[in-house]
This record gives structure tokens, C-alpha cells and sequence, in this order.
């Protein structure tokens, strides 16, 4: 490669804020974590661990046998995809360099200054402590859906870890939980996202 490449090449990196891995696992996990959470409405609907239940026009699967099929296909699409980026992420130093190290007084003062719109945008590259608390709070949560949902689904091959969980009854509401606090993350991730268009950009076309 001659100098003049060799230099474009490294600007273009240098200018990429999202690599293509992160773009395409982050829109891919978006689609089958949507599914997930509409499937699993339904199959809540089924048997309710609560006083209310999902309205109709917002689950997946029509009933419970469907809503399960929903849930057991797209489940394959959210863990394939989520360990290709966990394994990047880790392998890579991504989550090293970008959600860490995570200081308790910074998150105060960056969430002080974003609730007086006084916060930031203009370095994409770098999380602020509460973008990288929520970012890794997030993938913990996935963590914690998938190894409850594991222990739902197999109890008898997989009771070690179903008994981790305290038994059957309770896997399912950390499942449950963990269900809660991502539609958590999701809604107020949605809105910064549009809030502050161009990382909107950043994560389709990697700048
Ligand atoms: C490996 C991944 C997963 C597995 C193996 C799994 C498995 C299961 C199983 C077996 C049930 C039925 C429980 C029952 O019969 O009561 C269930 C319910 C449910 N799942 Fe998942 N799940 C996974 C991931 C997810 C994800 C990513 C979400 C949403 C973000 C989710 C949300 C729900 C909800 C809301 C319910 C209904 C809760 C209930 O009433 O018990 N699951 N899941
Ligand atoms: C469908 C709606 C979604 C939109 C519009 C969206 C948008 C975005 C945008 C614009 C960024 C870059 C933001 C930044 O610079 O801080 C981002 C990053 C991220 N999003 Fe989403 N997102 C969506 C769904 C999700 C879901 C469902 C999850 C996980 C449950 C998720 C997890 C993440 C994570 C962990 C990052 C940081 C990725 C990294 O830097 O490695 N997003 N998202």
C-alpha cells in the first residue's frame, strides 16, 4: 500500500465511531429483542404474574402455543447475535475502552448536567458515565434474561442453574424483571437517540 493509502485507510478508522460489527449486531439484537418482548407479552397473558395483563395489539403470537414459537426462534437470533458481541466487544477492548472504568461521582454530575441540558454531544467517540452505566447495565440485564429464560425452559436438565435462580417461580419473575428493565433502558434509549440525531447517523453508517 503506498504512504497515501496507508494514511486514508487509518483517517477512515480514526473516523469511524461505530465498526461494522457493533452497527450490525446492534440493529440485528434491536429486531429479535423486539419479538422477544412481544412474544413474551403474550405468553404472560397466558398465566399473569400480575393484576394486569398485555393488550393484544401489542404482543406477538396470537396465543399462547404461537407466542412460545415466536419466543423459541427469535431466542436463537438474540443469543447467537448477543455472544458474537460480547465475544467482540471483550476480545476487541471495545467494553474496556468504552464503558469503563464507571466512577459513582461522574454519573452524578453527567446526569446532573444532562437533566439541565447542559451535557455534551459533541465527542461521540466517548460514552459519558451514564451512557456507559446504562450501556453495561443493559448487557448485564441481557445476561441475566437469557441464563432466567434458560432455567424456565430446561428446569429439570438445567435445575443447578434453575436453583441458582431460588427455583422455578422465581426465575420467572427475574425473567420477568430483567424483561422490565430493558423496556426501561429501551424507551429512554429511544428518545436520546432521536434527541441527538447524529449518533442516530453513527449507528447505520459508522460515523
Ligand atoms: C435465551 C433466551 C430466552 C429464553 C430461553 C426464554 C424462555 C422463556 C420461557 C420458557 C418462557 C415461558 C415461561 C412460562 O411458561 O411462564 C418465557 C417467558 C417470557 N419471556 Fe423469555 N426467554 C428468553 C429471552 C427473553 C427476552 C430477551 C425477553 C424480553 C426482553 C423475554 C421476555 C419474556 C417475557 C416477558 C415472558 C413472560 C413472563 C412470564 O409470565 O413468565 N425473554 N421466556
Ligand atoms: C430500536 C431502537 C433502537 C435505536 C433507535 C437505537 C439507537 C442507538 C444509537 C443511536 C446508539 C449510539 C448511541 C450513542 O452514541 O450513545 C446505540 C447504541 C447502543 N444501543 Fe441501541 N438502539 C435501539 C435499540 C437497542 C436495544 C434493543 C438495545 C439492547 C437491549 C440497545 C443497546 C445499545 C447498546 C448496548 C449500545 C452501545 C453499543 C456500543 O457502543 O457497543 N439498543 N443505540
Amino acid at each position: 500500500m503506498t504512504a497515501e493509502a496507508t494514511a486514508s485507510v487509518a483517517q477512515s478508522a480514526r473516523r469511524t465511531i461505530h465498526p461494522a460489527w457493533v452497527r450490525i449486531t446492534h440493529w440485528i439484537n434491536a429486531v429479535a429483542i423486539i419479538m422477544m418482548i412481544g412474544s413474551g407479552w403474550q405468553i404472560y397473558n397466558a398465566s399473569p404474574l400480575f393484576a394486569f395483563e398485555f393488550d393484544k395489539s401489542i404482543t406477538l403470537g396470537d396465543w399462547l402455543a404461537g407466542a412460545l414459537l415466536w419466543h423459541f426462534a427469535a431466542m436463537w437470533l438474540f443469543v447467537v447475535n448477543g455472544l458474537v458481541y460480547v465475544v467482540l466487544g471483550v476480545l476487541t477492548g471495545r467494553f474496556r475502552r468504552k464503558l469503563l472504568p464507571i466512577r459513582p461521582g461522574e454519573v452524578v454530575a453527567d446526569l446532573r448536567a444532562a437533566l439541565t441540558g447542559r451535557l455534551s454531544h459533541d465527542d461521540l467517540s466517548i460514552y459519558n458515565a451514564v451512557q456507559k452505566l446504562l450501556y453495561l447495565g443493559v448487557i448485564i440485564a441481557g445476561v441475566i434474561i437469557v441464563l432466567s429464560g434458560l432455567s424456565i425452559w430446561k428446569p429439570v436438565q438445567l435445575q443447578e442453574l434453575t436453583a441458582l435462580f431460588g427455583g422455578y417461580d422465581a426465575a420467572r419473575y427475574v425473567h420477568f424483571f430483567a424483561m422490565t428493565a430493558i423496556v426501561g433502558f429501551l424507551l429512554i434509549h429511544v428518545i436520546m437517540a432521536f434527541v441527538v440525531p447524529k449518533s442516530l447517523r453513527a449507528m447505520i453508517i459508522g460515523r
